[in-house]
């Protein structure tokens, strides 16, 4: 390797490093092969940008994950893999070869959408969490984004009639990100049946146990009538373990049998992530105190924004989306950063949208304390 590829290769490195730690040079951990890996945020760090649940994994996930690695780690996974299909299967009323597990729920919504993207065009709202279709219509197919109404709803009146003979698969993110709004449960799921008879449709339930009703929010109960529906779970939002790299879909066993043969099934499953996800999955001790902790960072920022005369859409998730008014969501952005308070910055072309994730309720402090001075640097 030459002098400047070694550089730039080190300096990629580097960046990445920060990066995947969530957190930009100024704010870093500061992971170097001299201080060693940095597994998390800095503890001055409020990192409040990506919808993580930073009170997970639950205890019971984090030993059963060290004793899966102790005694597994040196093996291929295999029968946590079985175990934690039977268990979501048997939740939801469905066979376990309806039960497609991946590296966090993107690997599946990866495969979907590339195996969509191959038959033709994917249906959207012009806001979701677009990442995966992003990817896995590099090779072929569009997406076709909709204008949502104006309250910011992704708009399921104009997205019936858009599915034309092109259409390969219907994407819905139910509650969506980054807005946090959750479609009413009876009108989705009367337009899923009309729509599924067209193409299929996809329905990222990602943030579905943060709901006031994940049961009535759920599609869920359309795989088991048989209808052409496919729902995307995960266990990085609630559940708190975004590292470990869990996710799911539940769909006909004709489906679920084409999403996995795009990916490499047990071969990129770990035994730390299958072992956590089994400890955590009926852990209602662990959930409801997320939910509990979620609600009060919620209230304290909506409090705040109230104060200062600014206000965020009605959330069902562990995030909420603010109306800055005339602000731009990336100097608001940089403002925050400057005090260690990590958001999100402009979407799209939602330039005075600002998101913010809850995280421990001292860093939920931190951006209540920080918010007004921010405001007032800009101007606001
Ligand atoms: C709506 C939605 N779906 C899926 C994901 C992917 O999460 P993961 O791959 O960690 O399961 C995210 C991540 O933020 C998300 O917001």
């Amino acid at each position: 390797m030459t002098e400047l590829s070694r550089r730039t290769f080190l300096g990629g490195t580097a960046a990445a490093a920060g990066l995947i730690a969530g957190v930009g040079a100024p704010l870093a951990a500061g992971s170097t092969a001299a201080s060693g890996p940095a597994y998390g945020p800095a503890a001055h760090v409020a990192k409040l940008d990506a919808n993580e649940n930073p009170y997970g994994p639950s205890p019971t996930a984090v030993k059963e994950a060290f004793e899966a690695v102790r005694q597994g780690g040196a093996y291929y996974v295999r029968d946590t893999v079985s175990l934690l299909k039977a268990m979501i299967a048997e939740r939801n009323g469905v066979s376990p070869d309806q039960v497609a597990l991946s590296n966090g729920s993107s690997a599946v919504l990866t495969f979907i959408a590339t195996a969509a993207g191959q038959r033709g065009n994917i249906l959207a709202p012009d806001l979701f969490w677009d990442s995966t279709v992003r990817r896995g219509t590099r090779q072929s197919g569009e997406i076709v984004r909709l204008p949502k109404t104006e309250s910011l709803a992704i708009d399921l009146d104009v997205m019936e009639p858009s599915i034309s003979d092109d259409i390969s698969l219907v994407h819905v993110t139910n509650p969506n990100n980054p807005t946090s709004l959750v479609l009413d449960g009876e009108a989705l799921r009367a337009f899923c049946k009309r729509a599924s008879k067209k193409a299929t449709v996809l329905v990222d339930e990602a943030y579905n146990e943060l709901t006031d009703n994940p049961e009535y929010y759920s599609m869920v109960d359309l795989v088991r009538e048989g209808h052409d529906v496919i729902i995307a779970r995960t266990f990085s939002k609630i559940y708190g373990m975004a590292g470990m790299r869990v996710g799911y879909t539940i769909a006909s066993p004709e489906n679920t049998a084409l999403i996995e043969s795009y990916g490499l099934g047990d071969y990129t499953l770990n035994q730390a992530g299958m072992a956590a996800a089994v400890a955590s999955y009926n852990d209602r001790g662990f959930l409801e105190m997320s939910r509990a902790k979620i609600f009060e960072g919620r209230e304290m920022i909506e409090a705040v924004l109230t104060s200062v005369g600014l206000s965020a859409l009605p959330s069902a998730t562990n995030f909420l989306f603010v109306d800055l008014g005339g602000l731009n969501a990336d100097d608001f952005q940089a403002a925050m950063a400057a005090r260690n308070v990590r958001v999100r910055g402009v979407y799209r072309d939602y330039h005075n949208w600002s998101r913010v994730s809850m995280g421990r309720l001292e860093h939920v402090q931190m951006y209540v304390d920080a918010l007004p001075p921010v405001l007032e640097s800009l101007g606001a």
